[in-house]
């Protein structure tokens, strides 16, 4: 795909080199890529085994959408609700392993309904519960997706008894107490009435609270301060993505989430030229993100259809871009 020279080091055996001669082996040793941009990897495996290959403290963000324990069961197969903190506690020591100390590990993970019950499993909070044993949580998130479907229809839509449950929990975890993050980087742009009181100046008024607002409100920062609320429909139905899967016969992945989403974290939580893995991959969006906005990527995917599905970002992006990759 895209020329050696010029490209920053993206494989398994380049990151090995570059990072630490003493855990580096031999290149033919490595597994080989199965497919390589400019800026990243994409290898078809099983991230346990895939992840010996990094050198401790070489990734700056983990960022990544495991199997949920869904009820209902995803065509990639999921891991059952009881068994799923066994199941996770298999990576943490590895991930933990793999980040620099001040990297990052982000996990987007939904929520499920007990079998049967108009109930909530508590999974995803006893998967946060084990990883506070290795991590910090540095700060919970959730994404609200307003176009989620109602579900489960039986006590949605069928017994009206619940509402529909449109909100993933996004655990962001650190190595150290003070991760790499600047939320300058990711300010969204003023309100109407902000941008109004930045171009009239600010009239003394108390808030309802009672509290006195000081004149540097008025000052502008380049945009306004994003909450741990991050709202992103979830709606694509004719991306390019979608559109060249279908020409090529093959099935999308079932469980994309938004480009917004890793973005958003990714220009958080690193730098240009920082390495972001996803181990998880699924369509690859992480990479997709960190190659737009030039960081470098690994993606580890059990699925060979979803890689194959996956290399079509990577053509819409030359396209954007009007370069080879
Ligand atoms: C929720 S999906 C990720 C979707 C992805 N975020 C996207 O937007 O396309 C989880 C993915 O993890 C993959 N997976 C499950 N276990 C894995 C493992 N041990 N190693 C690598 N991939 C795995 C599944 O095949 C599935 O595609």
């Amino acid at each position: 795909m895209s020329s050696a020279e010029a490209s920053p080091p993206r494989t398994l055996g380049e990151i090995g080199a570059n990072y630490k001669a003493e855990e580096h082996m031999d290149n033919e040793e490595y597994p080989t890529p199965y497919y390589l941009t400019n800026c990243g990897a994409a290898y078809l495996g099983d991230s346990l085994d895939l992840m010996r290959y990094l050198p401790s403290g070489s990734v700056n963000l983990i960022f990544t959408s495991p199997p949920f324990a869904l009820r209902r069961k995803k065509e990639y197969g999921n891991v059952e609700a009881s068994e799923y903190v066994n199941w996770f506690s298999k990576f943490v020591g590895e991930f933990h392993r793999l980040l620099t100390d001040d990297g990052s590990l982000v996990i987007d993970i939904g929520g499920s309904w007990n079998k049967g019950h108009p109930t909530r499993s508590l999974y995803h909070f006893q998967l946060l519960l084990e990883l506070t044993k290795t991590f910090h949580l540095a700060q919970e998130f959730y994404w609200y997706n307003p176009a989620k479907l109602p579900s489960p229809a039986e006590w949605v839509t069928v017994r009206r008894i619940r509402v529909k449950d449109a909100v993933n929990p996004i655990w962001w975890l650190s190595k150290t107490e003070y991760p790499k993050a600047d939320n300058r980087k990711v300010l969204k742009s003023y309100s109407d009435a902000m941008q109004d009181l930045l171009r009239n100046g600010y009239k003394a008024k108390r808030r309802p609270s009672g509290h006195d607002i000081s004149p540097k409100f008025s000052r502008d920062h380049g945009g306004s301060i994003p909450s741990n609320l991050i709202s992103i429909s979830n709606t694509d139905s004719n991306s390019f993505y979608l559109q060249a899967c279908r020409e090529a016969g093959l099935s999308p992945h079932p469980a994309r989430f938004p480009g917004q989403l890793p973005e958003f974290f990714i220009r958080f939580l690193t730098n240009e030229g920082d390495l972001v893995f996803d181990p998880f991959a699924g369509s690859n969006v992480t990479g997709e993100m960190a190659e737009r906005i030039q960081r470098r990527w690994l993606a580890f995917e059990v699925v060979e259809d979803y890689l194959k599905g996956s290399i079509f970002r990577f053509r819409q992006l030359s396209m954007d871009f009007g370069k080879v990759v």
